[in-house]
């Protein structure tokens, strides 16, 4: 029998995965007993599935997952409190249902920003005081950097922004802690932490968050990467940056996509895919697993973002990309929940 992954890296860090709630039966339930010792929600953490409306929170599927968690005796990442997508409208709206981002009266500025804040306090106020027994680390901002932002600090220009300024991180990562209590783990989680720009302007905006004394603990690296990129390098820099300001670094949601970007051609279906393509695969991931073990007292956590190859975001990508027909194949697992090359490599 293939031996237990989270076993195996049992000295150095939780390994984890992203589920949906239906995925916690059957035999997949079976794969993630054995193999991992985290898991983080997919989807049913996010604001528009917790609180869909105003003061309407739904906690039912996000229960299962918690459940499921201390059931297992697993750890449990929260993602996430507050992101710019999958976010509900009202969250936008005055009092009016007016888009508050269109608001230029300067009086009518500042009082949409309180209400905004106001919103996001009672949100991550009644989803941490509910769960707070039961997370490891959350994820308390995800995505704010953009590299492509029209301004000089590469912030984010969601409606959060617009409407609040860069003050709603502050907020958030505050009242995470004021609710969660001193020894909860919170962290800023972003994609492309690895290269630059990127890299330099999240390092930025937490060194000044560290400064003025915002209770952050971690860095997230989503790392949704591919075979050739980014380098081993730079994602060693990266996570030896962010140590070296006293932060934990977790790998939140891993996956090595077999295609660059955007992914075009991809294969039709799983049963395209030539061997060699597992076999780069697996050479990346030996690689990138030996990095992370070399750098595990930097590193706490390191989830992929699902469990086996039949369960992807990105197959939408593929398909978007190449008129609704293309498969990925991310993981250490096949379709069937069989271990691929990719597991061996990181066995060993
Ligand atoms: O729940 C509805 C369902 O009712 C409807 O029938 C169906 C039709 O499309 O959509 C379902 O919602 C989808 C949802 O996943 C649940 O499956 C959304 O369309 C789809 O957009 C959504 O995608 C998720 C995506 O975040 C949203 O941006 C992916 O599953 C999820 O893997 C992905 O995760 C993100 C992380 O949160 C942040 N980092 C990047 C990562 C990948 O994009």
């Amino acid at each position: 029998e293939a031996p237990s992954l989270e076993a195996r890296y049992e000295e150095s860090f939780n390994i984890g995965a992203a589920v949906e709630p239906y995925q916690l039966d059957g035999i997949q339930g079976e794969v993630l007993k054995r193999h991992y010792s985290s898991i983080v929600a997919e989807n049913v953490m996010k604001p528009i599935n917790i609180q869909p409306e105003e003061g309407t929170f739904n906690f039912e599927e996000a229960d299962k997952i918690v459940q499921f968690a201390k059931e297992n005796d697993m750890e449990l990442r929260f993602h996430t409190l507050i992101w710019h997508s999958q976010v509900p409208e009202w969250f936008f709206l005055d009092k009016n249902g007016n888009q508050m981002v269109e608001e230029t009266d300067p009086k009518q500025r500042e009082k949409n920003k309180k209400l905004l804040l106001k919103r996001l306090e009672k949100h991550i106020k009644t989803v941490v005081k509910r769960y707070k027994d039961d997370i490891n680390s959350w994820d308390v901002v995800n995505e704010v950097i953009d590299e492509y932002a029209p301004n000089d600090r590469g912030l984010r220009e969601s409606p959060w922004y617009q409407i609040a300024g860069d003050d709603y991180i502050k907020v958030a990562f505050e009242t995470a802690r004021k609710y969660a209590g001193e020894d909860a783990k919170l962290y800023i989680n972003d994609y492309n932490t690895e290269v630059e720009p990127k890299r330099t302007y999240l390092y930025n905006l937490v060194t000044d968050l560290l400064e003025q004394g915002v209770p952050i603990d971690g860095v997230g690296h989503q790392s949704h990467i591919q075979i050739g990129w980014p380098s081993l390098q730079e994602t060693e820099e990266s996570i030896n940056m962010f140590a070296e300001l006293g932060l934990d670094n977790q790998i939140t949601e891993l996956d090595v996509s077999l295609y660059g970007w955007p992914p075009t051609p991809a294969y039709d279906t799983y049963e395209d895919i030539p061997a060699f393509e597992f076999e780069r695969q697996a050479d990346r991931y030996d690689q990138l697993f030996e990095l992370y073990e070399r750098l595990d007292d930097k590193i706490s956590n390191v989830t992929f973002w699902g469990i086996a190859d039949n369960h992807t975001w990105l197959d939408d990508r593929a398909e978007d990309y190449n008129n609704g027909v293309g498969k990925d194949a991310p993981f250490v697992f096949d379709i069937d929940y069989n271990v691929k090359p990719a597991y061996w490599e990181i066995i060993d």
